[in-house]
């Protein structure tokens, strides 16, 4: 931009730059007529000669401008200047000032507190919920478009004026043109036309990098970043920071399904599966309202055991293992990550106890001690070393059972936790990567060498990944969890089980 251009349509002063992003440079300035500060953004110059750019451009500004909302900043006006000293002319478009900076501002604190990162998320699914009903997609969804004000209202930016990025054809320039790929789609990275659902795409990558400090694809280049999009598995969350929520991982993962399909279906959606997992929420992990299914009241003792594992045992096929690796043989990758979880869990083995059971669990009752338990037939030892990866708040650590050729050959072998004194609990969950075992949740008020001085509570039948039992509260200090059953191959696996309650 020349020096003499310091007036736009006789109106609007340029005071100071404010930045420059791939498509454009962003100013702050002044409305002489409605004596208010505004920022503009000027497109770039070499971008106003590429006229289908300019029409996908104008095209979109103006279905955005159409947008009001409480989280989405307003556009105010477009226009259009000729430079004296440039043979293009400048195009740009006036818009609500914000001048707290952005999330990608924010986010150089490093990671961020779950609570604080859910309340973000809401006010973005609020902006991209009605901004979907409208008809608008954003498609460029990242921390520099979530602008702050001086009143720390979040407030999302540039909708849909990236879809003129996207006619430029391929990644790399798209990404230039955007600024990064790092949250791209995998659509958007195969040219298929975005929807709502991208977007949801693009937040769960916001969230993730809000959570973990990192966004789930570091790589040295563009396409690398894309390629990953395509196929490459994202690290759980609960494996980079202890403190993420088991439950919020999960939601956030949906929100990563390469398969658009498997996402959430809406903004609304997204918004309530990651509020429900938020520490006090009277929801559970899956968002299934407590009491939806009748519990098995412990104060009606004895038999007969309510088996309801069918409906409690939900499992979320979170990575649409099917299309990764047909992407993957298409691009002629392979992918170890889905094929050595087992190995990757053998080099963390044993090594959970991170000398805080507590850690990592948000509102879950801590575990003080706890033991294998194999009493005869067995022979009183089942892997005692690694009974803490049970409950080291790292789902990727786990105890296992020795491996059984065929049956299991007595009535059970299990671990039991030691919830200190006064504990009542109201929700047990249990994690496996071996889905299939078969077990009962017991709890007792003495430690006892005999599984059956423990009064059985719930019981779970060829159990999913994750089996959450909601219970009437129950007082007690030892809580048994009974393997009974094996799953294929021979051996069961607990990698993380949580007490809620108080
Ligand atoms: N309405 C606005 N108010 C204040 N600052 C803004 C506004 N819009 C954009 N900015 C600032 O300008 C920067 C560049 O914006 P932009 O050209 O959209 O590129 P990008 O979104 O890739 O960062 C943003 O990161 C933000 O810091
Ligand atoms: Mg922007």
């Amino acid at each position: 931009m020349s020096s003499e251009l310091v007036t736009l349509a006789q109106r609007y002063v340029l005071e100071s730059r404010i930045a420059g992003g791939g498509m454009a440079s962003v100013w702050r300035a002044r409305d002489e007529v409605l004596a208010r500060t505004v920022a503009i953004k000027i497109l770039h110059p070499h971008l106003s000669e590429d006229d289908q750019f300019l029409e996908r451009f104008r095209r979109e500004a103006l279905a955005a401008a159409r947008l009001t909302h409480p989280n989405i900043v307003s556009i105010y006006d477009t226009g259009t200047e000729k430079d004296a000293a440039l043979s293009s002319d400048q195009h740009f478009i006036v818009m609500e000032y914000c001048d707290s900076g952005t999330l990608a501002g924010l986010q150089k604190d490093g990671p961020m507190e779950p609570e604080r990162v859910i309340a973000i998320a809401g006010d973005i699914c609020g902006a991209l919920g009605y901004a979907h009903r409208s008809g608008i997609i954003h498609r460029d969804i990242k921390p520099a478009n979530v602008l702050i004000t001086q009143d720390g209202v979040l407030k999302v930016a540039d909708f849909g004026i990236a879809k003129a990025a996207f006619g430029s054809g391929d990644i790399t320039t798209t990404g230039s043109i955007l600024g990064t790929v790092t949250y791209l789609s995998p659509e958007q990275v195969r040219g298929d036309e975005p929807d709502a659902r991208s977007d949801l795409y693009s937040l769960g990558i916001l969230i993730y990098e809000l959570l973990a400090g990192r966004p789930p694809f570091v790589e040295d280049s563009h396409i690398a970043i894309a390629l990953k999009h395509v196929n490459g598995e994202p690290p759980s969350l609960g494996s980079l920071s202890a403190r993420i929520p088991r439950g919020l991982d999960v939601a956030v993962m949906r929100a990563l399904a390469k398969e658009p399909g498997e996402r959430y279906e809406s903004a609304e959606e997204m918004s309530s599966a990651l509020g429900s997992t938020a520490p006090g929420s009277s929801t559970t992990l899956l968002a299934r309202p407590r009491g939806s299914v009748a519990p098995t009241r412990a104060s009606e003792s004895g038999p007969p055991l309510k088996r309801r594992a069918a409906a409690l045992s939900q499992t979320r096929n979170l990575i649409p293992v099917a299309i990764v690796v047909a992407l993957a043989i298409a691009l002629g990758i392979f992918l170890p990550i889905l094929f050595d979880s087992p190995n990757e869990g053998e080099a963390n083995r044993g090594g959970g106890g991170n000398g805080n059971p507590g850690v990592g669990r948000a509102g879950a009752l801590s575990v003080e001690a706890a033991h294998d338990l194999d009493p005869p037939p067995g022979d009183g030892e089942e892997h005692a070393e690694d009974v803490s990866s049970a409950f080291d708040g790292d789902a990727d650590t786990y105890w296992e059972t020795e491996s059984y050729a065929g049956d299991l050959g007595k009535p059970g072998v299990g671990l039991v936790f030691d919830l200190g004194d006064g504990a009542e609990v109201d929700r047990v969950r249990v994690v496996t990567t071996a889905p299939g075992l078969d077990f009962e949740v017991r709890a007792g008020d003495e430690d006892t060498a005999d599984a059956d001085g423990f009064q059985s509570v719930d019981a779970a039948e060829s159990a999913a990944e994750e089996t959450d039992f909601d219970i009437e509260p129950i007082e007690a200090r030892y809580w048994l969890v009974w393997v009974t059953g094996l799953p294929e191959g021979g051996k069961a696996l607990l990698n993380e089980v949580q007490f809620f309650g108080s």
